[in-house]
């Protein structure tokens, strides 16, 4: 990898976010927030939980107090109108929204979001308050052809580019390699890092490198109790997107233990 791995990052303090993609319907969530608030106990670090759109009003009930954040999995490019089933940054916000996943790779080969969409949704998710978490990624033959940095500045430009300082500072970006995502087959820690490093060189070119040092990078992709430590660690990795993990209690909670001792190590936060 090349390409701005001096810019070193700011420690902006870790950010460990579950993301329940489509499980734990508004009959399940609930018992799902309370073992995860139990467990997770006061931390150090930001956390925030993802749940289904139908599930974030019950899931706000059992975060109100808490120090874990609601989050949503998108959001629409609009704050109101003519989209039929479309859930608005608006609508998020008034259920308790703080934190919107874009951009996740599942939406982007399901559902049609592409980098101009992703970018619009960005814009619309900042109007209304709320903090994005841009998702990039390379597939597997990506990564293997050598296409993973042009991908990635791709993805990055086409998504915040345009986007003032102001708006980015309210901005994470996640590294969220496809062929990790619910494999069990983890980017290993020189992987995860020196894309991480390449990403905050990107954002040091698209803005500053106070810019760049300041938002929060995070890796997705099978992290796991045994697993976070190590990538935590890493210098231009700031947290974690958690899939499986996030709908274990422990596992999510030792997630966030291993953030916050590295938080304390660091002095950070
Ligand atoms: P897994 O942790 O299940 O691999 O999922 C990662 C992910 O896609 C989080 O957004």
């Amino acid at each position: 990898m090349s390409g701005g791995a001096q810019v070193r990052a700011l420690q902006p303090g870790y950010l460990i976010v579950g993301n329940w993609k489509m499980n734990k319907g508004p009959a399940e969530a609930p018992a799902l927030a309370d073992a995860i608030v139990g467990a997770v106990g006061s931390p150090r670090c930001a956390v925030a939980i993802c749940p289904s759109f139908v599930s974030l009003p019950a899931v706000m009930a059992r975060l109100e107090g808490s120090p874990v954040a609601l989050g949503a999995q998108t959001c629409a490019t609009a704050q109101s109108g003519a989209f039929t089933g479309e859930v608005s940054p608006t609508m998020l916000s008034e259920v308790g929204v703080r934190y919107v996943i874009l951009g996740h790779s599942e939406r982007r080969q399901h559902s049609g979001e592409t980098d101009a969409s992703v970018a619009a949704r960005i814009r619309a998710a900042l109007d209304a308050g709320l903090r994005p978490i841009l998702c990039v990624g390379e597939s597997e033959a990506q990564r293997e052809c050598g296409e993973t940095e042009a991908l990635l500045s791709s993805q990055l430009k086409g998504a915040l580019g345009g986007l003032s300082g102001d708006q980015m500072a309210k901005v994470a970006v996640a590294y969220e390699p496809i062929w990790a995502i619910g494999t069990g087959k983890t980017a290993t820690e020189a992987q995860a890092e020196a894309t991480c490093a390449f990403i905050r060189g990107q954002l040091s070119e698209l803005f500053d490198d106070d810019i760049a040092a300041g938002t929060p990078i995070l890796y997705g992709g099978s992290m796991n109790a045994q697993n976070a430590a190590g990538l935590l660690s890493c210098p231009n990795i700031n947290g974690g997107l958690v899939g499986g993990a996030s709908l274990k209690p422990d596992d999510f909670a030792a997630i966030v233990a291993a953030a916050d001792r590295l938080e304390a190590e660091n002095h950070v936060g």
